[in-house]
């Protein structure tokens, strides 16, 4: 096959990518995003500040911008993200306690509702634990309303769209050894060992110096694969845009049957929250395809 997403279907898996709304207007993007992948994330658009911000007065102008896209494209959507520490509106920052939590309650109600049944996989909470070695839950507002504010999102959003996949997506959990990761890991084994409905991990792999792609990422794959949840590499990027690395992630989900699919945090480098100069992408800031999109095809294709 000659596209990521062509290639990524033959073994039943997708190849997505983030997309802006902001940018559905520059033709190089689309036509790009529209060759390659299948899956498209909204890069911020259906993140709390842009579907609610001012309380309950939701606004899905953006989110709809970035789904209709992808959708009268041929592409499903995965959606991101209901419950986070980050970008959340003023209203909603200033808030704690049991008002704060009935304001999450509300919020995953809202949105998923607007969108119900067309949601491949939601990332219902996002990066809920701490960097470093304390395996820690990350001190936010929304983790000071109780230890218990992940299961009730995750048993919301499950009553909210039975069809949608519900995803735990964090970065600094793609290496085996560290504390984050086994913190998450020991969540979601205990989650399904309670019946807290949860089908999915996401895997940002944001992949730089400090946290470098660790040949022990396929044993993090399989290890939360084997606890009966859909593993997903859901904003993939690597500093230095290196091909054999690129080819090591793409190989590491094809071993795991239950990696399901590999999405890409932009489409050229000049989209990257990381700037043009970290190179992290498959296409370069002229549209140009990259080593590292050739390796993922070519680890793509011979699966
Ligand atoms: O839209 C406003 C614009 O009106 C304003 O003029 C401009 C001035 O700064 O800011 C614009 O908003 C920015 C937004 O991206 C849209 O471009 C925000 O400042 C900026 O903070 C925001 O960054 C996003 C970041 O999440 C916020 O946390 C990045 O685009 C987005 O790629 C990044 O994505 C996150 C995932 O959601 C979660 N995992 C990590 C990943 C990378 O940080």
């Amino acid at each position: 096959e000659s596209t990521l997403g062509a290639a990524a279907a033959q073994s039943g898996r997708y190849f997505g990518t983030a997309i802006a709304a902001g940018k559905l207007g520059d033709s190089a993007y689309t036509t790009i995003a529209n060759r390659e992948f299948n899956m498209i994330t909204a890069e911020n658009e259906m993140k709390i500040n842009a579907t609610e911000p001012n309380q309950n007065q939701f606004n899905f102008t953006a989110g709809d911008r970035v789904y209709n896209w992808a959708v009268q494209n041929g592409k499903r959507v995965r959606g991101h993200t209901l419950a986070w520490h980050s970008q959340q509106p003023g209203w909603m920052e200033a808030m704690s306690g049991a008002p704060l939590r009935q304001a999450m309650i509300n919020h995953i109600n809202g949105v998923m509702n607007h969108y119900k049944g067309k949601i491949y996989a939601w990332d219902v909470v996002n990066e809920a634990f701490d960097d470093g070695n304390s395996g820690a839950r990350r001190n936010s507002n929304l983790q000071r309303t109780g230890n218990d504010w992940i299961e009730v999102a995750f048993r919301t959003a499950r009553a909210a769209d039975p069809a949608a996949k519900l995803c735990y997506n964090d970065y600094n959990i793609d290496n085996w050894s560290w504390a984050k990761t086994q913190a998450v890991y020991n969540m979601v084994r205990d989650f399904k060992a309670r019946g807290v409905p949860i089908d999915c991990v996401g895997l940002q792999s944001h992949f730089n110096n400090n946290s470098p792609y660790n040949s022990n990422y396929r044993t993090t794959i399989s290890s939360f694969a084997a606890l009966g949840v859909d593993v997903q590499i859901t904003e993939l990027d690597i500093v230095g845009g290196s091909a054999t690395t690129y080819a090591n992630v793409v190989n590491d989900c094809l071993a795991v049957p239950r990696c399901t699919g590999i999405t890409v945090w932009g489409v050229r480098d000049s989209d990257s929250w990381l700037g043009a100069n970290t190179t992290a992408l498959l296409f370069d800031g002229n549209g140009n395809k990259k080593a590292a999109y050739n390796s993922v095809l070519n680890a793509l294709n011979a699966a």
